[in-house]
């Protein structure tokens, strides 16, 4: 395939050219390269890196519900936004499992149904001396990354974060985490729930930025203690939180990098005295107007290095009823895995926020580079893989619903005007999607083996 004639945009550079594609892979980048099979023509089209999406929650049970998406509608809700790849959070299993226990079931959920390249970061659970060595063994198998959590049922301790930061140093891992503090969560909730207080405000109310900021405040500090630990906090929400980081930062601290997500971009706890407040329940919660615009400055200044989607999608008019009389029996979570890339490009891009390098980087580029797939993924250059979404900036479009692919009876963006249009997605070198048509097969996505990460 020849796509002729694009303004190519990497994190570095934007320029106009042609890209060949051969096998999958990008054979060529230059100037009236001459092709005699297919050709797109990709003239006054941004022609960009598939974006990357480091996480998702697909097929996730937790407990009182199962998200809707699997890893086929999943992916394909993925790719019809423009993502190329994903990086799963795997739930958790059994109490007592290996880490292979949730690695092999994930593989199986994955193969024959993903539409695009994924990967998994583990999951930590307990920390013994078993657990510990299995880490090189999932490591050495291409899960470069893991996850632990501050709060819900399996939450380290102090004493255990210690231990496993330690030892994901030394192998070089990126460690990632849920910071909350469950303490003062679960204090909060019993006292609401004493006092009657259970719509769905009171969910934002029992889990405030303090609790995050705190938690990611006693990560790093414990980090600092061992010496610059690869670091990488999940679904950072308000600035407090963010201030915590730039302190440690300017304290010494290196190898710790951010993600936030659209909903702490685009949404806040107004909505949760919406009558459909339900929708936005959802693990740190949305946060008030002003912290938007911190996070988009914090993106601006290079203080946030990834936006993700941590979409994790129940539907409205069933799993979220569950909370309708008690916010603390609504599965937390909330769809994003289609929306992303275009409200990030429409919102950043198109209303001159950010250029579109940084576009590329903190959806594509640095996401490849800190979870080892770089530069196989994540850019536009000869040998790494033909993963392309091509954008039209001359067109709008509202969300809904109607038009989106994700499993689910509601989007949290439903109604956001989108300036520019994705045309195409390109995953090694086949178009996946056309005019948000997916059309190629199920379970051509392939198990991506990734390295240490990049940093
Ligand atoms: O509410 C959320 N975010 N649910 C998904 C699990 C998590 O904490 O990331
Ligand atoms: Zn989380
Ligand atoms: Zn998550």
């Amino acid at each position: 395939m020849l796509i002729k004639n694009g303004n190519i945009a990497t994190a570095f550079d934007t320029f106009k050219a042609d890209i060949l594609i051969e096998n999958g892979i990008i054979k060529e980048i230059g100037k009236n390269i001459d092709y005699a099979g297919e050709v797109i023509d990709a003239t006054d089209k941004f022609v960009l890196p598939g974006a990357i999406d480091v996480h998702t929650h697909f097929d996730l049970d937790v407990g009182i519900a199962k998200a809707t998406d699997d890893f086929f509608t999943g992916t394909v809700a993925a790719a019809c936004g423009g993502t190329t790849t994903i990086i799963d959070h795997i739930g958790f299993g059994p109490s007592g499992c290996h880490l292979h226990h949730q690695i092999d079931k994930y593989h199986s959920l994955a193969k024959g149904k993903a539409v695009i390249d994924y990967s998994f970061h583990g999951v930590i659970q307990h920390i013994n001396d078993d657990i510990l060595d299995e880490l090189e063994k999932i490591k050495n198998e291409g899960i470069t990354s893991i996850k632990f959590y501050m709060t819900y049922d399996y939450m380290l301790s102090d004493y255990d974060i210690y231990k496993l930061l330690e030892k994901t140093k030394e192998l070089g891992m990126m460690i990632t985490f849920h910071p909350e503090n469950d303490g003062v969560i679960k204090y909060l909730k019993e006292k609401f729930r004493k006092e009657n207080k259970l719509t769905p405000i009171y969910h934002a109310k029992s889990r405030p930025e303090e609790c995050e900021a705190e938690a990611i405040n006693r990560v790093l500090m414990i980090s600092s203690i061992i010496g610059d630990v690869p670091i990488y906090v999940v679904h950072l929400s308000n600035s407090l939180a963010l201030e915590v980081v730039k302190n440690a930062r300017e304290n010494g601290l290196n190898n710790v990098f951010v993600e936030t997500c659209p909903q702490y971009l685009f949404l806040n706890e107004d909505l949760y005295n919406q009558k459909d407040g339900l929708k936005y329940i959802m693990s740190p919660p949305l946060r008030n107007k002003k912290n938007n615009d911190l996070l988009w400055e914090g993106i601006i200044n290079d203080d946030i290095q990834v936006i993700a989607t941590d979409h994790c999608p129940f539907n409205y008019n069933i799993e979220k009823q569950m909370g309708i009389k008690d916010f603390t029996k609504c599965p937390n979570g909330a769809p994003g895995v289609e929306t992303r890339p275009m409200l990030i490009f429409s919102k950043g891009v198109m209303e001159n926020k950010i250029s579109i390098n940084k576009f590329v980087d903190i959806c594509s580029t640095k996401p490849a580079k800190l979870f080892g797939m770089y530069p196989k993924k994540g850019t536009i250059e000869v040998g790494s893989d033909a993963d392309i979404i091509i954008i039209d900036t001359n067109s709008e479009s509202k969300i809904t619903v109607d038009n989106l692919h994700e499993n689910i009876d509601y989007s949290p963006y439903e109604n956001i005007k989108i300036k520019g249009k994705l045309l195409y997605t390109i995953s090694r070198g086949e178009i996946i999607v056309k005019d948000n048509e997916f059309l190629q097969e199920k379970g051509r996505g392939q198990f991506v083996k990734r390295e240490i990460p990049l940093l």
